[in-house]
């Protein structure tokens, strides 16, 4: 991708915020421990828009190589392994990363399937990942603007063989109830913006630019649990 100075800004406020203010959150809320309610409303959104995704991949993932663009604690990479993918998983945030080996290596018996997985720490945009039939970015594209998720897309573009499937924050009603989330956390700790997006208005925006004109948006759903609302979106290859 190229040098974005907004983006890179950004970035590094996500990154300090999973990796350091809200980690053990983030820990927590993605493992199977006990959580309270809002918290329980949140993990189960999550949940589904995770079921979602991995039901757009299709049936048969042996072979298929997955980027999980942004993968946190892992719990996408490894749905995606356990159905055969070739999944590379990569974050900014090492600490998630950290747990998401921890987590893998106590899975691995799981893996029968033939599915692996590739853990990195560093850019989900970074050209040096290669190519892949499919990338996935669950929830990792909700704090950059539209104008960013666009030049993100269009870095994926040339190298991705069939889709891109992303979430966004849609406009309404969900930034109130994503900033009820970020109150969750102690005040210094709260999350980085969530940029709310009008789901007309990215469409009109991804069919006129350029870039990314061999591509077409189609399948759309919005997840709504309490306090997690997020919208999926399938870019395929037109
Ligand atoms: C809301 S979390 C979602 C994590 C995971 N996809 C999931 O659904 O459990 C967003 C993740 O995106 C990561 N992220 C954001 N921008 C990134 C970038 N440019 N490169 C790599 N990871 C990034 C963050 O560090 C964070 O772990």
């Amino acid at each position: 991708m190229q040098a974005n100075t907004s983006f890179e800004a950004r970035r590094g406020q996500i990154e300090h915020y999973f990796d350091r203010a809200a980690m053990k959150q983030w820990e927590q809320l993605t493992s199977d421990a006990p959580v309270s309610g809002i918290r329980a409303t949140v993990r189960e959104g999550r949940d589904r828009m995770r079921a979602l995704l991995l039901d757009w991949l299709g049936a048969d993932l042996h072979g298929l190589r997955v980027l999980d663009a942004g993968c946190g604690t892992g719990a996408f990479a490894m749905a995606a392994a356990k159905q055969g993918a070739d999944v590379v998983a990569i974050d900014i945030s090492p600490a998630l990363v950290d747990v998401a080996l921890r987590r893998c290596a106590a899975h691995l018996d799981t893996f029968d399937s033939g599915g692996r997985i590739d853990f990195r720490v560093g850019d989900m945009t970074s050209a040096g990942l290669g190519e892949f039939d499919v990338v996935v970015a669950m929830d990792s594209l909700i704090h950059y603007t539209p104008e960013d998720t666009l030049q993100v897309l269009q870095a994926w573009a040339g190298r991705v063989r069939r889709q891109m499937l992303f979430t966004f924050a849609p406009s309404n009603p969900l930034l109130v109830t994503m900033h009820a989330v970020g109150r969750l956390f102690p005040r210094g700790d709260r999350a980085p913006m969530i940029e709310p997006v009008a789901e007309r208005d990215l469409r009109r925006k991804l069919a006129s630019d350029g870039s990314l004109s061999g591509w077409q948006a189609q399948r759309s759903q919005r997840v709504a649990r309490g306090f997690y609302t997020s919208q999926a979106l399938e870019l395929v290859r037109a």
